[in-house]
């Protein structure tokens, strides 16, 4: 096992059963593997749909109904043991993982904050349980992070419902910070946000992460951050890792021809039209091809394709490729 990891995914399979019109299993994630390094931003992107979300929340261990995971292990190597995230109970979770050694930036604010508390006491509970903290000094430490994220002094007082989304946003941004965590799991941290902010936020986490050392996951579907912030970058299609690269290997030599198309599609400088998108549609997860699950939408498709899943394999120095152009078949 690598001295430097800081998360090791080993092929989770997860997703969504849904009673409605019957029943049926949505594939959201299917076979993931991944080592997310300590000290790096790591990206993760495609198209809405993929499984990113799920993704994460896997990663994280909020396994709420529907969403169940059938295989794979998230270990967590802390100084003195291995943690196996999925198979502690929530309880455990609760106590040795969130916040403490893990936060999420969930895409719905309201994954993380109760309700029922004013903002001031949803952090202060946080940052009590995890540190060793009098309440006043909690107190005067948020005003500070809230600030830090370009947010009033009084939000402190509001519940979370009297906020916008991308001041709720904002907050569990702080949140997620303040208890200076190993991992930080950002799921589109800036989506909710303006140009101007989301820059901001951005820099927020970019900067604790140069300060703290520590991970962070980023999950945005926009390409730009990644190419602005990222170390390396995993490119997601329909429940499935397709291609991991160094960031700057990933936008100036892309391999998979999924993110070829997805890089292609972005519009430049001096564009007249609107570029070309992907053709085609992503499946339906309830019911995805067989075989390399980009296959109905590739220019390159071969017999193999349609049957046999193709495996992640090393085409280049760290740049990983799921696609039989690269696998010799
Ligand atoms: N609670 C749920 N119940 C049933 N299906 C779900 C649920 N949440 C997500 N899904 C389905 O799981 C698949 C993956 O969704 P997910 O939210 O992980 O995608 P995503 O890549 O995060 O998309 P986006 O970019 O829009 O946030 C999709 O087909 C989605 O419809
Ligand atoms: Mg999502």
């Amino acid at each position: 096992m690598s001295q430097d990891a800081a998360l090791i995914i080993n092929n989770i399979f997860g997703g969504y059963f849904v009673k409605y019109n019957g029943s049926k299993y949505v594939d959201a994630v299917n076979d993931v593997s991944l080592l997310i390094r300590r000290n790096e931003i790591f990206g993760i992107a495609g198209e809405s749909g993929c499984g990113k979300s799920t993704l994460l929340k896997i990663i994280y261990g909020y396994l709420r109904p529907p969403l169940i995971v059938k295989q794979g292990s998230v270990i967590l190597p802390l100084k003195d043991e291995k943690v196996s995230i999925l198979s502690l109970s929530e309880e455990e979770r609760r106590r040795k993982v969130w916040w403490k050694v893990i936060s999420w930036i969930p895409q719905n604010s309201m994954n993380v904050l109760n309700p029922t508390m004013r903002i001031k006491d949803n952090f202060v509970e946080i940052m009590r349980a995890h540190m060793n903290i009098a309440k006043k000094e909690a107190m005067e430490m948020a005003i500070d992070y809230l600030h830090k994220t370009g947010l009033p002094k009084d939000v402190i007082n509001a519940f979370p419902h009297q906020l916008s989304g991308g001041m709720r946003q904002r907050l569990v941004i702080a949140l997620a910070l303040i208890t200076k965590p190993q991992i930080i799991l950002a799921d589109e941290p800036s989506t909710a946000l303006d140009v101007v902010m989301q820059r901001g936020v951005l820099q927020l986490l970019a900067n604790s992460q140069r300060t703290l050392r520590n991970t962070i996951v980023m999950v945005t579907h926009d390409l730009a951050i990644h190419a602005m912030l990222c170390d390396r970058v995993a490119i997601m299609y329909a429940g499935k890792i397709v291609e991991i690269a160094t960031s700057k290997e990933l936008f100036e030599d892309p391999l998979h021809p999924y993110t070829q198309m997805l890089l292609a599609s972005l519009p430049r400088l001096g564009d007249k039209e609107l570029r070309q998108g992907i053709r085609g549609s992503p499946p339906d997860l309830s019911a995805p091809p067989k075989g390399c699950r980009f296959h109905p939408r590739c220019t390159y498709m071969k017999e193999i394709c349609k049957s046999e899943p193709p495996l992640l394999v090393e085409a280049d120095k760290e740049h990983f490729v799921s696609c039989y152009l690269y696998s010799g078949v």
